[in-house]
């Protein structure tokens, strides 16, 4: 047996062993250039799971807090977050240009200040329309000789002349409360008389107020009638007054927190206006039903001035008035007026507007009544239809 064995090894040439050999090498470097494949891509797959890993604990980390610094003390700050709520707070790491006013982020729950938000521009005129002197002016208003009366008695004497009421020992007419339909002329008004009076015209709208500055309401309230001081005379125009002047209810869920407050700093801002000259104040609303009464005593929005739909002689002023650049061929206005019972002034004008692009898709010279009575048509129409879509949805 053992001598069979010895036959066979040697049997066997040593090139083949050579060969063998070889090709185990050979096979030992191919499986190490693998291996070293595979422990790079494991590097890599750890470098992209530890990215992952770090991404979602960042996805699980709750939102920071946004407030605004009322005081640093040293290593610390006292911060207001939206609710109106101060905390004393530390920094991360103390970041430099933070002062009273600036606006920082804080960790959910220790509350520490970790980022310096970049300050916006001038938060007062984001929020605020402001026009030196509007062009507006009483003759381009058609009727309401009536209202513009109230509201030159309420509005231009105590802005022009206040001393006529110390005088004679009476209080001017604080606040002007203009209400009535949509697109009857209320700002409109608001604005002919800043022209009037050649005052700065500073406008807020409410509703913009409580919804799109949330948590800054009752500060913009407080600026604009400091700006309003700055630039006197002046007008503020409140606009849509029902977003925070509704009557109070006991709900006391977060929005109407912040509605309640722009409504009390509003309420604190007129209580002390008595004593502020050449300022005047006019809100309007379409939604009288819902103001809240605190709104409407004595020094604050004391004169009510209902601005109605105009009647057919008002009309036809309107369509006078908003076809006056018009280049007109036989265009009876009167009929026109006629034919729009209770439009309001903003339908009227946008008919006006609706007749000179149909007479420009025509490409004639003029505007004809043809073209307004097929405006009159389609403003009016899209108005119904409108209306009837509300009544089904
Ligand atoms: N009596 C009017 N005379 C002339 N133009 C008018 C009259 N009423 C409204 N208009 C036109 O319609 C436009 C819109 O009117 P305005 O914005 O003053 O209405 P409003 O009563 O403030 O409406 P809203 O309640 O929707 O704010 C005005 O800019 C003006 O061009
Ligand atoms: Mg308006």
């Amino acid at each position: 047996m053992a001598e069979e064995n010895n036959t066979m090894v040697r049997k066997t040439p040593i090139f083949d062993i050579y060969d063998y050999v070889t090709k185990l090498e050979e096979q030992v470097r191919l499986l190490q250039t693998e291996k070293n494949l595979i422990k790079s891509k494991n590097s890599q797959m750890e470098i992209e799971f530890q990215k992952i890993r770090k991404e979602l604990e960042e996805m699980r980390k709750p939102p920071l807090i946004v407030g605004t610094i009322q005081e640093v003390i040293n290593d610390t700050a006292i911060v207001k977050n939206s609710n109106g709520l101060e905390f004393l707070v530390e920094f991360e790491k103390k970041q430099e240009g933070i002062k009273a006013g600036s606006k920082v982020a804080m960790t959910q729950r220790s509350l520490k200040v970790v980022k310096l938000l970049p300050e916006t521009k001038d938060p007062r005129a984001k929020a605020m329309e402001i026009i030196e002197k509007p062009d507006e002016s009483f003759e381009t208003i058609g009727g309401l000789k009536k209202e513009i009366t109230e509201l030159e008695e309420a509005v231009t004497l105590p802005l022009t002349s206040p001393e006529k009421f110390e005088k004679l020992g009476i209080e001017a007419p604080s606040g002007v409360l203009l209400f009535g339909e949509t697109g009857t002329g209320k700002t409109l008004l608001a604005k002919a008389i800043a022209n009037k009076t050649n005052s700065t015209f500073i406008k807020i709208t409410a509703s913009e107020l409580v919804r799109k500055y949330i948590g800054e309401g009752a500060e913009l309230v407080r600026d604009v009638f400091k700006l309003a001081e700055e630039k006197k005379p002046s007008i503020i125009f409140i606009d849509e007054l029902d977003a925070i002047g509704t009557t109070r209810t006991d709900d006391t869920s977060g929005g109407d927190r912040e509605v309640q407050r722009t409504l009390m700093q509003l309420l604190s801002e007129m209580d002390g206006f008595r004593k502020r000259k050449n300022i005047a104040i006019i809100a309007a609303t379409n939604r009288i039903d819902v103001i809240d009464s605190a709104l409407l005593r004595p020094g604050r929005f004391d004169r009510m001035v209902e601005v109605p739909l105009p009647d057919v002689n008002e009309r036809e002023e309107i369509f006078a008035i908003h076809s006056a650049l018009m280049s007109l061929q036989n265009v009876n206005l009167r009929e026109l007026a006629e034919l729009t019972e209770s439009s309001s002034g903003a339908e009227i004008k946008a008919i006006c507007m609706e007749a000179g692009i149909l007479a420009l898709r025509e490409e004639t010279d003029f505007i004809s009544q043809e073209h307004f009575i097929q405006a009159i048509e389609k403003v009016i129409g899209k108005e119904e239809e409108e209306n009837e879509d509300k009544m089904f949805s």
